[in-house]
């Protein structure tokens, strides 16, 4: 079957020709229909995010059909429009067994990182992973929220995003417009931050307010005015550079949380007074768990959320997806048809 794999650090993906994975014990085959392109790809290809295994399928936003089934899972799983969960973790450990496996030290596998992903005709995943889909909601649309849309939910519960907190997120692509919809879901206010006026729009339409971070323009001073010299509770940043990384935390109230889920080459530079001063806090947010996967169909199913999808390509166009991205083309996800 064909497969966009990563070959290790700074070197480009490529099509290859591998072999059709089969089904182990409690595991289930299933055709891919749709791979959504994250942004954390384009992480892999410039070497930022080096975890050591290659060759590795790409493609952690996986949905499709279960195919085939491994000893011990019955046969009615067959045909299952299914989102899969790219993490397994060990089962035993202190995380896994509160259920959050996302920070599992010991993970059985993590598709499309350190495992074969979706950016290929076919995957096996452990049964668990591949959770039933409602009819009415498409598989295209179904791919991006297995991490655009469940990143958000797992950053605003670890922040505390609650009613009337204002909610500044500070990048506005696919995970940005998560954060945005959950964000309004949980009673905030949310200030949208971005460059591009078609991604500021887009972000417009789903309940947040537009803050245009134009060259020269104090971003941080602009969040404040908007928030009558308050500042904003939540800072999610997705895009971490120095320049708005130094914007996030001049633009947090007190006792405000800058969320870290995007991160570039830059690294972080702060003062501790700006964090004694304020009571700030700063903090990392990484994957989601299970339950908040399923939570995030259950919101996409009820309409509460919705997926922006840029464009579906064939599989073999995922160089032209990739391009988009890295040039800031893409209005939500690409959407790789295998
Ligand atoms: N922690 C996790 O679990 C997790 C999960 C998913 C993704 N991530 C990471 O989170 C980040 C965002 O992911 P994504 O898939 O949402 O990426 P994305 O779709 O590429 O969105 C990032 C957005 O930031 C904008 N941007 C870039 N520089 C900017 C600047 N200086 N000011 C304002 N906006 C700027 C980009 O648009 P313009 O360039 O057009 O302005 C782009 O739309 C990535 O670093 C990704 O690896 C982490
Ligand atoms: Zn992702
Ligand atoms: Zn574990």
């Amino acid at each position: 079957m064909k497969a966009v794999r990563y070959h290790g650090p700074r070197r480009p993906f490529e099509l290859d020709e591998v072999a059709r994975p089969e089904a182990g014990p409690g595991e289930v085959l299933v055709r891919v229909a749709a791979a959504g392109m994250c942004h954390t790809e384009l992480h892999f290809e410039s070497g930022l995010l080096d975890l050591g295994v290659a060759p590795v399928t790409m493609g952690h936003e996986i949905a499709g059909t279960v195919e085939a089934v491994g000893a011990g899972v019955g046969n009615r799983r067959v045909g299952d429009r299914v989102l899969l969960y790219y993490y397994a973790g060990c089962g035993e450990c202190e995380w896994c067994r509160r259920g959050e496996e996302n920070l599992c030290g010991a993970l059985k596998a993590e598709l499309g990182f350190f495992n074969d992903g979706g950016y290929a005709e076919y995957v096996v995943v452990p049964e668990r992973n591949a959770v039933p889909l409602p009819d009415h909601v498409s598989l295209e649309e179904a791919a991006p929220i297995g991490c655009g849309v469940t990143t958000a939910i797992h950053a605003c519960s670890l922040a505390g995003v609650s009613e009337g907190d204002v909610v500044a997120v500070y990048g506005v692509g696919a995970v940005g417009y998560g954060l945005i919809q959950v964000a309004r879901l949980r009673g905030a206010r949310v200030l949208a931050i971005g460059r591009n006026p078609a991604k500021l729009e887009r972000a417009r339409s789903l309940g947040g307010e537009p803050i245009a971070a134009a060259p020269g323009v104090d971003v941080a001073a602009a969040v404040r005015k908007a928030t009558g010299g308050r500042g904003a509770d939540v800072v999610f940043e997705l895009v971490a550079t120095n320049e708005t990384m130094a914007a996030s935390i001049a633009m947090l109230a007190k006792r405000g949380r800058l969320v870290f889920i995007g991160y570039s080459e830059d690294a972080l530079t702060v003062h501790p007074i700006q964090l004694v001063i304020t009571e700030a806090r700063v903090m990392g947010s990484v994957g989601n768990t299970l339950e908040e996967l399923k939570e995030a169909v259950r919101l996409v199913a009820e309409g509460k959320v919705s997926v922006t999808v840029d464009r579906v390509l064939p599989l073999a166009s995922w160089a032209e997806g990739l391009d988009a991205l890295r040039r800031g083309e893409v209005v939500g996800r690409v959407v790789l048809r295998p």
